[in-house]
């Protein structure tokens, strides 16, 4: 008997499902140090969604002026991830992970800092479909103003209809979200500045495992 081949439609059913935006914070005087590194970096040539926005290339992480920094900020953000991954129990859940021959791996797809002017807008738009994928968005600065905020869309609304929730952040704030979530801003003051970066954070098997 053959077994006919086709081609299997890959179906995305949307269900209600349950996201967060976590949020955690940089240390300022680390903020203070990718403002003033950041500036040294600026690349005009870069076409985006960014309007009115001073800005580095796309590729910060493997720029070796910023490699020093990846270890913190990898510190950082996989500890305030892999809290979620446990939500809401909090002890003991990542250990029992390893125990079973999983580890938690942080690996940065790109990375760039932005400088915006009280008329900048950011366009709605996500960071990409890939499951495990990440993005955060560090407020360096919050400049003129002593709040800023991101607004996220979600379609979980009854109705379907997109509804939008403003995120408030103060300066340090880093927001991380899973890539494919639609977010804009609108919010800017001079001298706003912001970090963000698409990351890969997630458990995989670990690759000591059988070596004694
Ligand atoms: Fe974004």
């Amino acid at each position: 008997m053959t077994v006919k081949k086709k081609m299997d439609a890959v179906e995305y059913v949307p269900i209600l499902k349950t996201e967060h935006i976590l949020k955690t914070s940089f240390d300022l005087d680390f903020c203070d140090k990718i403002i003033e590194l950041g500036k040294t970096k600026i690349n005009t040539e870069v076409v985006d969604n960014l309007e009115g926005v001073y800005r580095t290339g796309w590729d910060l992480q493997s720029d070796p002026d910023f490699t020093p920094h990846l270890a913190y900020m990898t510190e950082v953000l996989s500890g305030c991830i892999s809290k979620k991954f446990n939500y809401p129990h909090f002890r003991g859940a990542n250990e029992s992970y390893q125990s079973k021959g999983f580890q938690m791996a942080l690996s940065w797809l790109d990375m760039w800092v932005g400088y915006y002017d009280k008329n900048s807008f950011v366009h709605p738009h996500n960071h990409g479909e890939l499951p495990s994928f990440w993005s955060f968005s560090a407020y360096l600065s919050t400049g003129e103003s002593s709040e800023s905020s991101l607004y996220f869309m979600s379609d979980e609304s009854p109705e379907r209809s997109v509804s939008c929730m403003r995120v408030n952040v103060k300066r340090g704030d880093v927001l991380i979200f899973p890539s494919n979530i639609f977010h804009y801003t609108n919010d800017c003051a001079g001298g706003r500045v912001v970090m963000a970066s698409n990351f890969f954070c997630g458990y995989i098997p670990n690759m000591n495992s059988g070596e004694e």
